[in-house]
């Protein structure tokens, strides 16, 4: 008997289970989008070079087109669509909103998932290659433009809104770190 090809799984999507049975080389972006209907996430260069497709897969940011949706399984993931609290903007969507970080919007779902693990990660410690001093007894370095820059530099916007994104990321961490 010819092995399957195919595998039912069960993923775990902004705290909702989603049971579907898929072809073993569907990546967990066309999952998202062409079985779940979850079109927030944008595919871009569908190899990994863009960010579009930027999700938090137990909080840490991953680009779902490089992801297999079998190796999901088990895994928490977060989508655009689960970012906000109902009717209720998360402040990194807000301070998007609020500073113009988008044009034409395409690149925004990625960016946002993105900017959020950025502002986690900073505040956990972890140095970027922008991070000056990165011996333990320096602490958390300063979440500065060039920081941002370095820290968000795998998602590209094609419509250039840069200035604006390492603004809103800059407003959302500090307006995070004030409500801690
Ligand atoms: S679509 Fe995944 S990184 Fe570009
Ligand atoms: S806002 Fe258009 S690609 Fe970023």
């Amino acid at each position: 008997m010819a092995p399957s090809t195919s595998s039912a799984l069960t993923l775990n999507i902004n705290g909702e289970k989603h049971t579907l049975t898929v072809d073993h080389r569907t990546t967990l972006l066309d999952a998202l989008r062409e079985r779940l209907d979850l079109t927030g996430t944008k595919k871009g260069c569908d190899q990994g070079q863009c960010g579009a497709c930027t999700v938090l897969m137990d909080g840490r940011r991953a680009v779902s087109c490089l992801q297999l949706a079998v190796a999901a399984e088990g895994r928490e993931i977060t989508t655009i669509e689960g970012v906000a609290d109902g009717d209720r903007l998360h402040p990194v969507q807000q301070a998007f909103l609020d500073l113009d970080g988008l044009q034409c919007g395409y690149c925004t779902p990625g960016q946002i998932c993105s900017a959020l693990g950025v502002i986690e990660e900073h505040a956990a410690g972890w140095p970027s290659a922008a991070t000056t001093d990165v011996r333990p007894e320096a602490g958390v370095p300063e979440l500065t433009a060039e920081e941002i820059r370095e820290r968000m530099s795998g998602n590209l916007c094609r419509c250039g809104a840069y200035v604006s994104i390492v603004q809103a990321v800059a407003e959302a961490a500090r307006a995070e770190k004030e409500s801690a």
